[in-house]
């Protein structure tokens, strides 16, 4: 057995006796309560995570930008669908930051579609949810929560950034052709221990046959059951519309590949990534990367057709990125703040250290027909005069 120190949080102390109590959990079940316990978990408590004070950006902090061009995707996709009504619901919102830059974007360039539409959220932590109340308090007419088994859409678009990478996840290993599962275990040291034991659900095997694509021998790879099971949901929740699902992925045979021999497994902390979840327990965000196969079988499965799947960067230049860097730009006092600028937004589409490419963009409807969605305008159909000075 493998062993790791544990450093003394309260949520550490009550899962070590939970853990001797049990015998050893899942490594899903150990995630699940680092992430969601009630009292301690990562994302239940009111603590600072998104932005310079907190312990990762996401491109919803980085930049009003990004909200404003999903917003004139969502201006089309209220076009596509006609009608009197426009529901969007945006799940795991964290500070509000894509609620807000979006219904300020609809408010000053799509007034109409902004006095009809509703906006709901579903957020897990109560914290998160008085945030976002504050950060959206101007639009308090538009905006509501529900949890996330009381929506409904009947013609809309259903939203989320970076919710999917926090699903718990089951950790596996394929050892002597046989699927072995990641448990965790308290060791009389006070110390977090790992050991390989059969799976814990037949689920895993049958995920696995459903996604046509297996671990490959000798790696360490996660299993995110919760992802389709939830895209299913999304799927039957929506009578006509959109899906937007934002996360950094891979399609299935890119995240299970060969050279991926130690899995995605990542720990955020003040800005500091780490693959040690038995440190900081309770204190720091634990993720991994999505399966965006898995997404699109499961929306598939649910009347909803994928639309289209890229690159964030690909996405975002489709809705504009180029013309409002430009636009920002012109309205720089000097060149210093227009530099500043430049640097700020390169990061939500550069490939390295940026979010440009790991981020994917799966976009899927459900009733629409095949549009030709704005994000989808090819990169070179984009003109590039005024580019060069940048
Ligand atoms: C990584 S943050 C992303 C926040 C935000 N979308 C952004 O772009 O800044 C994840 C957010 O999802 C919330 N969350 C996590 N799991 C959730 C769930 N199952 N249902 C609703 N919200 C959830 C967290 O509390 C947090 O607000």
């Amino acid at each position: 057995m493998n062993t790791f120190p544990s450093d003394i949080t309260p949520l550490a102390a009550e899962l070590r006796e939970r853990l001797a109590a049990a015998g050893g959990l899942p490594f899903a079940e150990f995630m699940a309560a680092c992430l969601y316990h009630p009292q301690y978990g990562y994302y239940m408590t009111p603590r600072e995570r998104i932005g310079k004070a907190g312990d990762f950006f996401t491109s919803t902090s980085v930049h009003a930008v990004f909200g404003r061009l999903v917003a004139r995707q969502l201006m089309q996709m209220s076009e596509l669908l006609g009608g009197d009504i426009f529901q969007v619901v945006e799940q795991g919102a964290g500070e509000g930051h894509l609620a807000l830059d979006i219904l300020e974007t609809l408010a000053s360039e799509a007034p109409e579609l902004y006095a009809r539409l509703t906006y709901t959220l579903i957020e897990v932590g109560p914290a998160s949810r008085d945030r976002q109340a504050r950060t959206l308090a101007a639009h308090a007419a538009r905006v509501a929560w529900c949890a996330a088994d009381e929506w409904r859409i009947d013609a809309g678009c259903f939203l989320s950034n970076e919710l999917v990478d926090a699903f718990p996840v089951h950790v596996v290993e394929k050892q002597s052709g046989e699927l072995r599962e990641v448990y965790v275990a308290a060791r009389a040291d006070g110390t977090f221990g790992e050991e390989l034991r059969g799976p814990s659900t037949p689920a895993l095997t049958e995920h696995f046959k459903w996604l046509g694509v297996a671990p490959v021998e000798g790696n360490r790879a996660e299993a995110n059951l919760a992802a389709p099971v939830w895209m299913r949901q999304v799927g039957e929740r929506i009578g006509r519309g959109f899906v937007i699902t934002i996360d950094y992925g891979y399609p299935a045979a890119e995240l299970y590949a060969l050279h991926r021999r130690t899995g995605t497994l990542l720990c955020y902390r003040q800005h500091q990534a780490d693959d040690d979840p038995y440190t900081a327990v309770g204190e720091k965000d634990i993720t991994t990367h999505v399966d965006f196969t898995a997404l699109q079988q499961a929306g598939d499965e649910a009347g909803l057709t994928t639309l289209w799947f890229g690159e964030q960067y690909r996405f975002l230049l489709g809705l504009g990125f180029f013309e409002e860097l430009l636009r920002l730009q012109a309205c720089c006092a000097d060149e210093r703040e227009a530099r500043a600028l430049r640097m700020t937004l390169k990061n939500l589409i550069l490939p390295e250290q940026g979010m440009g490419e790991t981020f994917k963009v799966l976009v899927q409807g459900k009733g629409v027909g095949a549009p030709a969605l704005h994000c989808a305008r090819p990169i070179s159909s984009i003109p590039m005069t005024g580019l060069a000075a940048l």
